[in-house]
Protein backbone atom coordinates (compact mmCIF):
# COMPACT_ATOMS: atom_id res chain seq x y z
CA UNK A 1 0.00 0.00 0.00
CA UNK A 2 1.37 3.58 -1.19
CA UNK A 3 2.29 5.52 1.83
CA UNK A 4 -0.17 8.51 2.38
CA UNK A 5 1.70 12.05 2.28
CA UNK A 6 2.27 12.99 6.00
CA UNK A 7 4.95 14.90 8.45
CA UNK A 8 7.05 12.48 10.52
CA UNK A 9 8.05 14.39 13.72
CA UNK A 10 10.87 12.78 15.82
CA UNK A 11 10.87 14.15 18.98
CA UNK A 12 14.75 13.81 20.43
CA UNK A 13 15.61 14.15 16.45
CA UNK A 14 19.57 13.79 17.89
CA UNK A 15 19.47 10.94 20.03
CA UNK A 16 20.85 7.40 20.05
CA UNK A 17 17.67 5.62 18.98
CA UNK A 18 16.98 8.44 16.23
CA UNK A 19 20.63 7.70 14.79
CA UNK A 20 21.16 4.04 15.16
CA UNK A 21 17.29 2.91 14.50
CA UNK A 22 15.05 5.30 13.11
CA UNK A 23 17.07 7.45 10.46
CA UNK A 24 18.31 4.33 9.01
CA UNK A 25 14.58 2.60 9.32
CA UNK A 26 13.40 5.78 7.84
CA UNK A 27 15.63 6.10 4.54
CA UNK A 28 14.52 2.50 3.48
CA UNK A 29 11.01 2.84 4.36
CA UNK A 30 10.17 6.65 2.96
CA UNK A 31 12.67 5.80 0.17
CA UNK A 32 10.48 5.25 -2.77
CA UNK A 33 9.55 8.93 -3.33
CA UNK A 34 6.57 8.58 -0.59
CA UNK A 35 5.55 12.04 -0.12
CA UNK A 36 6.95 12.64 3.46
CA UNK A 37 9.42 15.43 5.44
CA UNK A 38 10.51 14.60 8.29
CA UNK A 39 10.92 16.97 11.49
CA UNK A 40 13.54 16.39 13.77
CA UNK A 41 12.85 18.33 17.54
CA UNK A 42 16.10 18.35 19.24
CA UNK A 43 17.96 20.74 22.14
CA UNK A 44 21.25 20.56 20.45
CA UNK A 45 22.46 23.72 18.38
CA UNK A 46 21.34 22.82 14.23
CA UNK A 47 19.68 24.59 11.65
CA UNK A 48 18.29 22.43 8.76
CA UNK A 49 22.01 21.99 7.16
CA UNK A 50 23.97 21.21 9.88
CA UNK A 51 20.94 18.63 11.07
CA UNK A 52 21.34 17.08 7.13
CA UNK A 53 25.05 16.41 7.54
CA UNK A 54 25.18 14.73 10.70
CA UNK A 55 21.97 12.84 9.63
CA UNK A 56 24.49 11.58 6.56
CA UNK A 57 27.11 10.83 8.80
CA UNK A 58 25.02 8.75 11.44
CA UNK A 59 23.25 6.79 8.26
CA UNK A 60 26.44 6.15 6.86
CA UNK A 61 27.41 4.67 10.60
CA UNK A 62 24.51 2.18 10.75
CA UNK A 63 25.40 1.38 6.91
CA UNK A 64 23.49 2.59 4.86
CA UNK A 65 25.26 3.74 1.49
CA UNK A 66 22.47 4.57 -0.64
CA UNK A 67 20.61 7.32 0.10
CA UNK A 68 20.54 9.95 -3.26
CA UNK A 69 18.79 13.03 -1.38
CA UNK A 70 17.12 11.46 0.87
CA UNK A 71 18.47 13.68 3.56
CA UNK A 72 16.84 16.66 1.78
CA UNK A 73 14.07 15.50 3.06
CA UNK A 74 14.83 16.34 6.68
CA UNK A 75 14.12 19.56 8.89
CA UNK A 76 15.27 20.33 12.20
CA UNK A 77 13.47 22.52 15.23
CA UNK A 78 15.38 23.31 18.12
CA UNK A 79 13.66 23.57 21.18
CA UNK A 80 14.80 24.78 24.92
CA UNK A 81 15.89 22.40 26.73
CA UNK A 82 13.55 23.59 30.19
CA UNK A 83 9.73 23.46 29.83
CA UNK A 84 9.84 21.02 26.74
CA UNK A 85 7.33 23.21 25.21
CA UNK A 86 6.14 22.41 21.94
CA UNK A 87 5.37 25.81 20.76
CA UNK A 88 8.17 26.31 17.96
CA UNK A 89 7.60 23.00 16.73
CA UNK A 90 3.67 24.05 16.39
CA UNK A 91 4.72 26.79 13.82
CA UNK A 92 7.16 25.08 12.04
CA UNK A 93 4.70 21.66 11.56
CA UNK A 94 2.51 24.23 9.68
CA UNK A 95 5.11 25.96 7.60
CA UNK A 96 6.27 22.57 6.45
CA UNK A 97 2.39 21.07 5.97
CA UNK A 98 1.68 24.36 3.59
CA UNK A 99 4.76 24.27 1.63
CA UNK A 100 4.63 20.64 0.99
CA UNK A 101 0.67 20.00 0.79
CA UNK A 102 0.84 16.96 3.47
CA UNK A 103 -2.12 16.89 4.37
CA UNK A 104 -2.16 17.20 7.86
CA UNK A 105 -1.34 13.80 8.03
CA UNK A 106 0.98 13.49 11.23
CA UNK A 107 3.29 11.02 12.75
CA UNK A 108 5.11 11.91 16.03
CA UNK A 109 7.79 9.78 17.36
CA UNK A 110 9.10 10.01 20.90
CA UNK A 111 12.27 8.63 20.67
CA UNK A 112 13.00 10.04 24.00
CA UNK A 113 14.01 9.46 27.34
CA UNK A 114 11.30 7.80 29.53
CA UNK A 115 11.39 10.77 32.56
CA UNK A 116 10.40 13.34 28.95
CA UNK A 117 7.17 11.38 27.64
CA UNK A 118 4.77 13.21 29.57
CA UNK A 119 5.93 16.88 29.29
CA UNK A 120 6.13 16.19 25.65
CA UNK A 121 2.62 14.60 25.69
CA UNK A 122 1.32 17.10 27.37
CA UNK A 123 2.69 19.84 25.33
CA UNK A 124 1.12 17.87 22.29
CA UNK A 125 -1.74 17.97 24.22
CA UNK A 126 -1.67 21.86 24.97
CA UNK A 127 -0.59 23.18 20.94
CA UNK A 128 -3.27 20.51 19.97
CA UNK A 129 -0.60 18.89 17.58
CA UNK A 130 -2.86 15.55 17.37
CA UNK A 131 -5.97 17.55 16.38
CA UNK A 132 -5.69 17.98 12.48
CA UNK A 133 -8.13 17.36 9.45
CA UNK A 134 -5.80 14.51 8.60
CA UNK A 135 -4.61 11.16 10.48
CA UNK A 136 -2.42 11.28 13.41
CA UNK A 137 -0.61 8.77 15.21
CA UNK A 138 1.81 8.62 18.35
CA UNK A 139 4.62 6.28 18.53
CA UNK A 140 6.01 5.76 22.46
CA UNK A 141 9.21 3.74 23.17
CA UNK A 142 9.23 1.61 25.91
CA UNK A 143 9.95 1.32 28.81
CA UNK A 144 6.53 2.43 29.58
CA UNK A 145 6.06 2.98 33.18
CA UNK A 146 8.36 1.23 35.77
CA UNK A 147 5.46 -0.59 37.10
CA UNK A 148 1.96 -0.74 36.99
CA UNK A 149 0.97 2.52 39.06
CA UNK A 150 3.23 4.68 36.75
CA UNK A 151 2.05 2.91 33.63
CA UNK A 152 -1.26 4.08 34.27
CA UNK A 153 -0.89 7.91 34.93
CA UNK A 154 1.83 7.75 31.77
CA UNK A 155 -1.73 5.71 30.10
CA UNK A 156 -3.67 8.82 31.33
CA UNK A 157 -1.18 11.05 30.08
CA UNK A 158 -1.56 9.55 26.72
CA UNK A 159 -5.48 9.49 26.50
CA UNK A 160 -5.74 12.43 27.22
CA UNK A 161 -3.50 13.42 24.28
CA UNK A 162 -4.81 10.67 21.67
CA UNK A 163 -6.93 8.09 21.04
CA UNK A 164 -6.18 4.33 21.79
CA UNK A 165 -6.43 3.48 18.27
CA UNK A 166 -3.71 6.54 17.25
CA UNK A 167 -1.13 4.94 20.10
CA UNK A 168 1.42 2.43 18.39
CA UNK A 169 3.67 1.31 21.72
CA UNK A 170 6.60 -0.01 20.46
CA UNK A 171 8.06 -3.27 21.56
CA UNK A 172 10.70 -3.51 18.86
CA UNK A 173 10.88 -7.59 19.61
CA UNK A 174 7.26 -7.70 17.86
CA UNK A 175 8.93 -6.54 14.34
CA UNK A 176 11.52 -9.43 14.42
CA UNK A 177 10.89 -11.37 11.41
CA UNK A 178 10.78 -14.22 13.08
CA UNK A 179 8.74 -13.67 16.01
CA UNK A 180 5.96 -12.26 13.52
CA UNK A 181 6.28 -15.78 11.65
CA UNK A 182 5.25 -17.58 14.95
CA UNK A 183 1.74 -15.94 13.83
CA UNK A 184 2.71 -17.91 10.28
CA UNK A 185 4.10 -20.82 11.51
CA UNK A 186 1.16 -21.69 14.04
CA UNK A 187 -1.77 -21.05 12.33
CA UNK A 188 -0.53 -22.05 8.48
CA UNK A 189 0.58 -25.43 9.51
CA UNK A 190 -2.38 -27.04 11.49
CA UNK A 191 0.19 -29.92 12.33
CA UNK A 192 1.81 -27.95 14.65
CA UNK A 193 -1.48 -26.24 15.96
CA UNK A 194 -3.21 -29.87 16.46
CA UNK A 195 0.15 -30.84 19.25
CA UNK A 196 0.49 -27.29 20.94
CA UNK A 197 -1.07 -27.62 23.89
CA UNK A 198 -0.91 -29.82 27.20
CA UNK A 199 -1.22 -32.99 25.71
CA UNK A 200 1.74 -33.24 24.07
CA UNK A 201 3.90 -30.23 25.32
CA UNK A 202 6.35 -30.64 28.73
CA UNK A 203 7.00 -27.20 28.96
CA UNK A 204 8.50 -23.87 26.82
CA UNK A 205 11.46 -22.56 27.26
CA UNK A 206 12.05 -18.61 26.14
CA UNK A 207 15.55 -17.71 26.07
CA UNK A 208 16.82 -14.33 25.29
CA UNK A 209 20.39 -14.76 26.02
CA UNK A 210 23.26 -11.58 24.99
CA UNK A 211 27.15 -11.44 25.22
CA UNK A 212 27.36 -7.72 25.88
CA UNK A 213 26.99 -6.20 29.10
CA UNK A 214 25.06 -2.48 30.42
CA UNK A 215 27.74 -0.78 28.29
CA UNK A 216 27.07 2.82 28.18
CA UNK A 217 23.57 2.52 29.81
CA UNK A 218 24.58 2.18 33.83
CA UNK A 219 22.25 4.43 35.04
CA UNK A 220 18.97 3.54 33.63
CA UNK A 221 19.71 -0.19 33.54
CA UNK A 222 20.66 0.05 37.26
CA UNK A 223 17.54 1.40 38.43
CA UNK A 224 15.71 -0.78 35.67
CA UNK A 225 17.54 -4.06 35.99
CA UNK A 226 16.58 -7.52 33.79
CA UNK A 227 12.95 -7.63 34.66
CA UNK A 228 11.75 -4.33 33.54
CA UNK A 229 14.31 -3.93 31.18
CA UNK A 230 13.31 -7.38 29.06
CA UNK A 231 11.38 -9.68 30.78
CA UNK A 232 8.18 -7.45 31.44
CA UNK A 233 7.99 -6.33 27.52
CA UNK A 234 10.12 -8.65 25.62
CA UNK A 235 9.63 -12.13 26.85
CA UNK A 236 6.29 -11.49 27.91
CA UNK A 237 5.57 -10.48 24.63
CA UNK A 238 7.08 -13.40 22.81
CA UNK A 239 5.50 -15.48 25.37
CA UNK A 240 2.32 -14.74 24.91
CA UNK A 241 2.19 -15.18 20.72
CA UNK A 242 3.10 -18.43 21.48
CA UNK A 243 0.36 -19.20 23.81
CA UNK A 244 -2.46 -16.93 22.32
CA UNK A 245 -5.59 -18.94 20.85
CA UNK A 246 -6.11 -18.60 17.39
CA UNK A 247 -7.58 -15.19 16.59
CA UNK A 248 -10.76 -14.93 15.19
CA UNK A 249 -9.21 -13.06 12.11
CA UNK A 250 -5.70 -11.64 11.66
CA UNK A 251 -6.53 -8.08 12.60
CA UNK A 252 -5.17 -5.79 15.59
CA UNK A 253 -7.42 -6.16 17.98
CA UNK A 254 -8.42 -9.98 17.39
CA UNK A 255 -4.80 -10.54 18.00
CA UNK A 256 -4.31 -8.47 20.91
CA UNK A 257 -7.53 -9.82 22.54
CA UNK A 258 -6.17 -13.18 22.40
CA UNK A 259 -2.79 -11.92 23.58
CA UNK A 260 -3.90 -10.43 26.69
CA UNK A 261 -6.08 -13.45 27.46
CA UNK A 262 -2.80 -15.14 28.06
CA UNK A 263 -1.71 -12.60 29.85
CA UNK A 264 -4.41 -12.50 32.33
CA UNK A 265 -4.53 -16.64 32.52
CA UNK A 266 -1.32 -15.85 34.27
CA UNK A 267 -1.83 -15.80 37.76
CA UNK A 268 1.44 -15.10 39.37
CA UNK A 269 5.16 -15.92 38.80
CA UNK A 270 6.00 -19.84 40.33
CA UNK A 271 9.35 -19.25 40.62
CA UNK A 272 12.38 -17.22 39.99
CA UNK A 273 16.11 -16.50 40.30
CA UNK A 274 18.19 -13.58 39.78
CA UNK A 275 21.64 -13.37 38.65
CA UNK A 276 24.10 -10.63 38.37
CA UNK A 277 27.39 -10.68 36.54
CA UNK A 278 31.00 -10.69 38.50
CA UNK A 279 32.17 -7.46 37.79
CA UNK A 280 28.88 -5.56 36.82
CA UNK A 281 29.49 -3.58 39.84
CA UNK A 282 32.57 -2.35 38.49
CA UNK A 283 30.68 -0.81 35.61
CA UNK A 284 31.02 3.00 35.57
CA UNK A 285 28.09 4.23 37.19
CA UNK A 286 26.96 1.66 39.35
CA UNK A 287 26.97 1.69 42.56
CA UNK A 288 29.61 -0.49 44.90
CA UNK A 289 26.64 -2.29 46.53
CA UNK A 290 23.96 -2.17 43.53
CA UNK A 291 21.91 -5.77 43.98
CA UNK A 292 20.28 -5.22 40.37
CA UNK A 293 19.74 -8.27 38.84
CA UNK A 294 21.20 -8.80 35.20
CA UNK A 295 20.03 -12.25 34.44
CA UNK A 296 16.93 -14.04 35.40
CA UNK A 297 14.60 -17.45 34.93
CA UNK A 298 11.30 -17.17 35.83
CA UNK A 299 8.51 -19.81 36.09
CA UNK A 300 5.14 -19.12 34.86
CA UNK A 301 1.85 -20.95 33.90
CA UNK A 302 -1.11 -19.81 31.94
CA UNK A 303 -4.03 -20.99 33.13
CA UNK A 304 -6.12 -22.32 30.64
CA UNK A 305 -7.61 -25.35 29.21
CA UNK A 306 -4.64 -25.42 26.67
CA UNK A 307 -2.01 -24.83 28.98
CA UNK A 308 -3.19 -26.02 32.36
CA UNK A 309 0.23 -28.27 34.29
CA UNK A 310 2.74 -26.88 31.19
CA UNK A 311 5.47 -24.77 32.49
CA UNK A 312 6.64 -21.74 31.10
CA UNK A 313 10.23 -20.90 31.43
CA UNK A 314 11.39 -17.17 30.42
CA UNK A 315 15.39 -17.00 30.84
CA UNK A 316 17.57 -13.76 29.86
CA UNK A 317 20.67 -11.69 30.83
CA UNK A 318 23.52 -10.30 29.51
CA UNK A 319 26.89 -11.67 29.45
CA UNK A 320 26.14 -14.58 28.86
CA UNK A 321 28.01 -16.87 26.98
CA UNK A 322 26.35 -16.85 23.41
CA UNK A 323 23.95 -14.13 21.69
CA UNK A 324 20.79 -15.87 20.91
CA UNK A 325 17.12 -15.60 21.62
CA UNK A 326 15.02 -18.61 20.98
CA UNK A 327 11.52 -20.20 21.77
CA UNK A 328 11.89 -24.25 22.47
CA UNK A 329 8.63 -26.44 22.44
CA UNK A 330 9.42 -29.27 24.12
CA UNK A 331 7.45 -32.18 23.91
CA UNK A 332 6.54 -35.09 26.18
CA UNK A 333 8.55 -38.58 26.12
CA UNK A 334 6.80 -41.17 24.21
CA UNK A 335 4.25 -42.89 27.15
CA UNK A 336 6.01 -45.83 27.04
CA UNK A 337 9.80 -46.53 26.32
CA UNK A 338 10.38 -49.58 23.89
CA UNK A 339 13.84 -47.87 22.59
CA UNK A 340 16.16 -46.78 24.70
CA UNK A 341 18.82 -44.70 23.47
CA UNK A 342 22.35 -45.54 24.73
CA UNK A 343 23.70 -43.77 26.99
CA UNK A 344 21.34 -40.77 27.71
CA UNK A 345 17.72 -40.62 28.82
CA UNK A 346 14.94 -40.70 26.48
CA UNK A 347 13.53 -37.23 25.20
CA UNK A 348 10.90 -35.89 23.58
CA UNK A 349 11.01 -34.08 20.27
CA UNK A 350 12.03 -30.30 20.20
CA UNK A 351 10.79 -27.86 18.43
CA UNK A 352 13.08 -24.58 18.44
CA UNK A 353 12.44 -21.25 16.88
CA UNK A 354 15.81 -19.30 17.06
CA UNK A 355 14.64 -15.59 16.94
CA UNK A 356 18.44 -14.14 16.31
CA UNK A 357 20.78 -14.72 14.98
CA UNK A 358 20.71 -17.13 12.17
CA UNK A 359 16.91 -17.40 12.32
CA UNK A 360 15.49 -20.82 11.45
CA UNK A 361 12.87 -23.22 13.36
CA UNK A 362 13.99 -26.92 13.73
CA UNK A 363 12.55 -30.27 15.40
CA UNK A 364 14.61 -32.54 16.66
CA UNK A 365 13.56 -36.35 17.06
CA UNK A 366 14.88 -39.73 16.97
CA UNK A 367 16.37 -41.73 13.72
CA UNK A 368 17.54 -45.59 13.83
CA UNK A 369 21.42 -45.59 13.27
CA UNK A 370 21.85 -47.91 9.84
CA UNK A 371 23.00 -51.14 10.91
CA UNK A 372 21.22 -54.36 12.68
CA UNK A 373 21.10 -52.95 16.40
CA UNK A 374 18.22 -50.70 16.77
CA UNK A 375 20.33 -47.96 18.14
CA UNK A 376 19.07 -44.60 18.17
CA UNK A 377 20.46 -41.46 16.58
CA UNK A 378 18.99 -37.65 17.62
CA UNK A 379 18.67 -35.72 14.38
CA UNK A 380 16.54 -32.99 13.38
CA UNK A 381 14.91 -31.37 9.87
CA UNK A 382 15.07 -27.50 9.65
CA UNK A 383 14.24 -24.39 7.66
CA UNK A 384 17.30 -21.81 7.62
CA UNK A 385 16.53 -18.14 6.59
CA UNK A 386 19.32 -17.85 4.95
CA UNK A 387 19.09 -20.98 2.83
CA UNK A 388 15.64 -19.79 1.46
CA UNK A 389 15.86 -15.98 1.62
CA UNK A 390 18.03 -13.08 0.95
CA UNK A 391 18.64 -10.82 3.87
CA UNK A 392 15.60 -9.03 5.74
CA UNK A 393 15.31 -5.59 7.29
CA UNK A 394 15.48 -4.67 11.14
CA UNK A 395 12.49 -4.67 12.73
CA UNK A 396 12.16 -0.88 13.37
CA UNK A 397 11.43 -0.87 8.72
CA UNK A 398 8.84 -3.13 9.71
CA UNK A 399 7.10 -1.34 12.61
CA UNK A 400 7.78 2.15 10.93
CA UNK A 401 6.12 0.69 7.94
CA UNK A 402 3.17 -0.67 9.94
CA UNK A 403 2.88 2.95 12.12
CA UNK A 404 2.34 4.79 8.53
CA UNK A 405 -0.17 1.88 7.15
CA UNK A 406 -2.00 2.33 10.63
CA UNK A 407 -1.79 -1.02 11.21
CA UNK A 408 -1.54 -1.78 15.10
CA UNK A 409 -1.07 -5.42 15.13
CA UNK A 410 2.66 -5.41 15.94
CA UNK A 411 2.06 -2.67 18.91
CA UNK A 412 1.05 -3.20 22.12
CA UNK A 413 -2.26 -2.07 23.39
CA UNK A 414 -2.48 -0.85 27.15
CA UNK A 415 -4.61 -3.66 28.79
CA UNK A 416 -1.69 -5.73 27.41
CA UNK A 417 1.04 -3.33 29.78
CA UNK A 418 -1.19 -3.21 32.28
CA UNK A 419 -1.47 -7.01 32.41
CA UNK A 420 2.60 -7.33 32.23
CA UNK A 421 3.11 -5.01 34.79
CA UNK A 422 0.69 -7.22 37.14
CA UNK A 423 2.57 -10.28 36.09
CA UNK A 424 5.76 -8.91 37.06
CA UNK A 425 5.42 -5.97 39.61
CA UNK A 426 6.08 -8.35 43.00
CA UNK A 427 9.16 -9.39 41.49
CA UNK A 428 10.67 -6.59 39.85
CA UNK A 429 13.81 -6.41 42.13
CA UNK A 430 15.73 -9.28 44.21
CA UNK A 431 14.33 -9.30 47.73
CA UNK A 432 18.15 -10.82 48.38
CA UNK A 433 20.82 -9.89 46.11
CA UNK A 434 21.16 -11.59 43.35
CA UNK A 435 23.56 -14.77 42.80
CA UNK A 436 26.82 -14.22 40.88
CA UNK A 437 27.60 -15.52 38.18
CA UNK A 438 31.46 -15.35 35.48
CA UNK A 439 31.05 -13.62 32.46
CA UNK A 440 30.50 -15.63 29.96
CA UNK A 441 29.30 -18.95 31.44
CA UNK A 442 25.56 -19.87 32.19
CA UNK A 443 24.13 -18.48 35.76
CA UNK A 444 23.68 -22.29 37.23
C1 LIG B 1 16.39 -3.53 24.67
C2 LIG B 1 17.02 -3.58 26.03
O1 LIG B 1 15.02 -3.30 24.76
O2 LIG B 1 16.63 -4.76 24.00
C3 LIG B 1 18.50 -3.87 25.93
O3 LIG B 1 16.82 -2.33 26.68
C4 LIG B 1 18.74 -5.13 25.13
O4 LIG B 1 19.08 -4.00 27.22
C5 LIG B 1 17.99 -5.06 23.80
O5 LIG B 1 20.14 -5.25 24.90
C6 LIG B 1 18.07 -6.40 23.08
O6 LIG B 1 17.53 -6.26 21.80
P1 LIG B 1 18.03 -7.18 20.61
O7 LIG B 1 17.15 -6.82 19.47
O8 LIG B 1 19.48 -6.87 20.39
O9 LIG B 1 17.84 -8.59 21.08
Amino acid sequence: MPIPAHLFVILGGTGDLAARKLLPALSHVLSDGAPCEVLAVGTKQFDDDSYRSWAAEQLEAAGVTETGDWCGRLHYQRIERNGFDLGAVASRIEDLETEFDLAGNRCFYLALPPQLFEPALRSIGEHRLLETDGWHRLVIEKPFGTDAATAAHLDEVVHAAADESDVFRIDHYLGKETVRNLLAFRFANPIFEASWNRDRVEEVVITVAETVGVGSRARYYDRAGVVRDMVQNHLTQVLSLVAMEPPVELVADAIRDEKVKVLRAIRRVDRIEYGQYDGYRDEEGIPDDSTTPTWVEAEVHVDCWRWQGVPFILRTGKMLPERKSKVEIRYRKPPVTLLEPEGREPRGNVLTVTLQPDEAFDLSFEVKEPGEAMRLRRTKMGFDYADEFPPFGDAYETLLADVLSGDQTLFVRADEVAESWRIWEPLLDPTDPPTEYEPGTWPS
